[in-house]
């Protein structure tokens, strides 16, 4: 039941011609944002010396998916954006397989600026940038992580295992079910890995709807 002084409240500001009251903007994308801006000019590892744009992530800041990548390549860093070379497009293409859009996850990576001629990051620099990410996750409250290759499952889940033996299950990173799958870089090299990264997104598709209901 609306308050008696609430409604009169409503109907004067309905008289004054106001039909619309202010919603505040959207908090969380507003705080990634600034976060994003106030970042650029980090210097806390090597890699920043090599940067042209620090890749901070983009998508949607309420995203019940997130997906965790490994760090920059040559397109990203001219852009600012993840995932928009030739892995990305493979990237799109497996989100449109099972029927999510870029605009409804939010995509990041495990190091923010490109490793020169596109190495593995080093442990100083994940240990580096790994605050970021986490930041990025407090704010953003996944319900479900994809982590897309080797480096980004080994740094996250704290692990030495093989692609193979971290694909089998499901994993919990902070409390929140975690998937593993090739990186999609590493499917345009080995294209005969395409049917074990099909199979990990219909589980990961299917896991989905059911914490979708719960
Ligand atoms: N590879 C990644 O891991 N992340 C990107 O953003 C691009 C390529």
């Amino acid at each position: 039941m609306i308050n008696k002084a609430i409604r009169q409240q409503l109907e004067l500001l309905l008289q004054s011609g106001i039909k619309e009251i202010y919603s505040p903007p959207d908090q969380k994308g507003q705080q990634l944002a600034d976060l994003a801006q106030q970042y650029q000019s980090c210097q806390k590892c090597e890699l920043s010396q090599g940067r042209t744009k620090l890749v901070y992530g983009e998508g949607n800041p309420d995203a019940f998916i997130m997906i965790i990548g490994e760090g920059p390549g040559a397109s990203e860093d001219l852009s600012g954006r993840p995932f928009v070379g030739k892995a990305g497009e493979l990237l799109t293409k497996m989100l449109a397989a099972i029927k999510f859009s870029r605009e409804e996850v939010y995509i990041a990576n495990i190091v923010k600026c490109r490793p020169p001629s596109n190495r593995n990051p080093l442990p100083e620099e994940r240990l580096a940038c790994l605050p970021y990410l986490l930041e990025q996750i407090s704010i953003i409250q996944p319900r479900m992580f994809l982590f897309m290759g080797l480096v980004a499952a080994q740094t996250l889940l704290r692990s030495n295992e093989s692609m193979g033996e971290l694909r089998q299950r499901e994993h919990l990173f902070q409390n929140t079910p975690a998937f593993v799958t090739y990186h999609p870089a590493a499917l345009l090299r080995n294209p005969n890995w395409k049917h074990g990264a099909w199979a990990d997104l219909q589980k990961f598709e299917k896991r989905y709807y059911q914490l979708r209901e719960s």
